[in-house]
């Protein structure tokens, strides 16, 4: 989704605010542009492009010689995901005031935008974009005095809906104003300079000391200092986070993919977060950020998941793990239809929202709205000082490192453990005996060898790509533990190759989507070693009676399978409440060879964000 850079300091801001725009690539975006200013000079430079962040650098090649590039010293740039007009040339950020004084770059979306601009048209200002961002800078030329952040303030006041903004003025070239409702942005002080960006991979490249605004900050950035007030200007203090990510995690690495990279990282990820948390005497876990007691643990009643697409399956998962080893009542919402409907969340329910990027606006939504209810709110995220982890104060971490690539899957895994985690330690203070919790948490730490034995397989995988890659349409199903890993499996074919893909429960294809089989509808069955096989085999022979091709993912040795299917992707063996992991790392490589095969572009699917912070 939309992402903000901004940079002010001794460096080169255009070559600095290019590159940070290259960082937020991943995000997903259909325009990109940046506003320069110098010092001695009283006019915003303004350059935009359609399509690819290379198209603005050919337009700065042919409108900023090198010779002048270093003169800007101040510079806010912006890649936009379109939501409201056209992905094109005039709707791209930056948005300029009519007289060319104040630029501003917009993540969120303004909802009274309409009115605004009426009112704004009525007093004479002129509107170029059919975007709801550009009545914020004509707002902050109407509101502007002398004093950019009072201007800034006073502006958006006016504002209804969400807003992460970087504001600048030739009037003060030694100023970037920034401000923040339910949009993040975040602040580095680096040796040459103060960067300002929605995301912290675009900063970690120059600190990895972070400030996050909270929402109703408004932020005054130099090139050496910062100053944070409130929306009615009055001083607040923000923490500083360190972010433990080095730049090398937000490169490639030799990979050709992002994807590839992250799918290849699962083994050293799982590590990363099990490492330390794994009791197996005890049978149990630790995990300190939960704040919680077993005597706490023992009064919850029921178990509450929320999040969205692949961590809403990682939920599925955890639903499970959670009635299986904590016999608690649980269940998964999809978060976005939290807090329109009426959940009934009592005051001894227990909420995880699940997010890797901890910014999804519906999950956050719902976070918000169970702790309106009364909830006990957890979290379980990977960007450390994201919204949610912020809002909800305590749950745990992946450690899984920067997940670049759109297509969610180091994160995936990694969500899984921590629940099973979290499931383990709900149980122990519980009804889980110390004899399973000591087998639960041996086969946990047995994760990252099972990971790296699937990947193992990647080129037989390629293999069975080869002979699927040109289908259109697929289904995937499972049973137990495997259903949700049915449902992830659809999700990553479809999103990165572009073929029509569905998960379903492998009972339910009877009644309904079984009238879709035929030869060229091939069937992914989850059936390793596990309660559910000898049923899903069952399912299997349905479709192949109706000459529907079927790739199994197996468990290593399990000759049953051989007779029932066309194609085997094999796992090894284990504990089968943990084989949603080994199976989806295996998808995961099925969905991406298939990609590549047809020639998608894997880290930037089209119209996909890598985080959601729209409704
Ligand atoms: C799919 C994918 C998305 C995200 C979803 C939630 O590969 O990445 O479905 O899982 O947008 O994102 P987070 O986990 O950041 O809340």
């Amino acid at each position: 989704m939309c992402g903000i850079i901004g940079y002010i300091g001794s460096g080169n801001a255009c070559n600095i605010v290019v590159s940070g725009l290259h960082r937020l690539e991943y995000r997903g975006y259909d325009s990109a542009g940046l506003a320069l200013c110098a010092p001695e000079n009283n006019k915003i430079l303004s350059l935009k492009a359609e399509g690819k962040i290379a198209a603005l650098e050919e337009e700065i090649a042919r409108n900023l010689p090198d010779s002048l590039s270093d003169s800007y010293s101040l510079g806010i740039g912006h890649t936009r995901w379109a939501t409201h007009g056209a992905p094109n040339l005039t709707n791209a950020h930056p948005h300029l005031s009519n007289d060319g004084q104040f630029a501003i770059v917009h993540n969120g979306i303004i909802e009274n935008y309409s009115a605004l601009k009426n009112k704004l048209t009525r007093k004479g200002y002129t509107f170029e974009s059919e975007t709801d961002s550009e009545v914020i800078v004509h707002l902050i030329a109407e509101c502007y005095e002398d004093d950019l952040r009072r201007a800034v303030a006073a502006a958006i006041e006016q504002l209804d809906g969400t807003f992460g903004i970087a504001v600048v003025s030739s009037k003060h070239p030694d100023t970037i104003i920034a401000a923040r409702k339910g949009s993040p942005i975040c602040v580095g002080v680096c040796d040459n300079g103060t960067i300002i960006a929605s995301d912290v991979s675009a900063i970690v490249n120059h600190t990895n000391k972070v400030i996050f605004l909270d929402d109703g900050d408004i932020l005054t950035a130099s090139a050496t200092n910062i100053d944070i007030t409130n929306f009615k200007s009055i001083p607040v203090t923000r923490e500083l986070t360190h972010i433990d990510w080095d730049v090398g995690e937000i490169e490639k690495g030799g990979y050709e993919h992002f994807m590839l990279k992250e799918m290849f990282e699962q083994p050293h990820a799982l590590a990363n977060v099990t490492r330390g948390r794994l009791l197996i005497d005890d049978g149990n876990t630790k995990l300190s950020g939960m704040q919680m007691d077993p005597y706490e643990m023992s009064r919850i009643a029921s178990m509450v998941l929320a999040a969205c697409g692949t961590s809403m399956y990682a939920g599925m998962v955890g639903k499970y793990y959670f009635e299986d080893l904590a016999s608690l009542p649980s269940d998964i919402q999809q978060a976005a239809e939290f807090r329109y409907r009426n959940p009934i969340i009592q005051r001894d329910t227990c909420m995880i929202a699940i997010s890797q990027s901890g910014e999804t606006a519906d999950t956050l939504a719902a976070v918000r709205e169970a702790q309106q209810k009364g909830a006990t709110v957890m979290g379980i995220c990977n960007v450390v000082g994201s919204t949610i982890a912020r809002e909800v104060g305590r749950g745990v971490y992946l450690h899984a490192g920067p997940e670049i690539g759109v297509a969610s899957t180091k994160a995936f895994t990694c969500q899984v453990t921590v629940l099973a985690m979290m499931a383990i330690l709900f149980g122990r203070a519980r009804r889980l005996s110390l004899q399973a919790g000591r087998e639960l948490v041996g086969e946990l730490s047995r994760l990252p060898e099972l990971a790296e034995a699937v990947l193992a397989q990647s080129d037989n995988i390629l293999k069975i790509a080869e002979k699927y890659a040109q289908m259109e349409n697929f289904f995937y199903i499972g049973r137990g533990y495997m259903f949700p890993a049915a449902m992830e499996g659809a999700l990553k074919l479809k999103e990165i190759s572009y073929i029509h893909a569905e998960g379903y429960h492998a009972a339910e294809l009877k009644h309904g989507p079984i009238a879709l089989l035929e030869e060229n509808v091939p069937i992914v069955a989850c059936v390793p070693e596990f309660s559910g096989k000898i049923k899903t085999i069952g399912n299997m022979q349905e479709c192949r009676a109706r000459k529907s091709p079927v790739i199994a993912i197996a468990t290593e040795g399990d000759k049953e399978i051989d007779e029932v299917c066309d194609d085997i992707i094999r796992i090894p063996k284990c504990n089968e409440l943990f084989a949603p992991i080994p199976v989806v790392i295996a998808e995961q490589l099925f969905a991406y060879h298939i990609a590549k095969l047809r020639g998608c572009s894997i880290d930037q699917p089209r119209n996909l964000a890598k985080s959601v912070t729209v409704e």
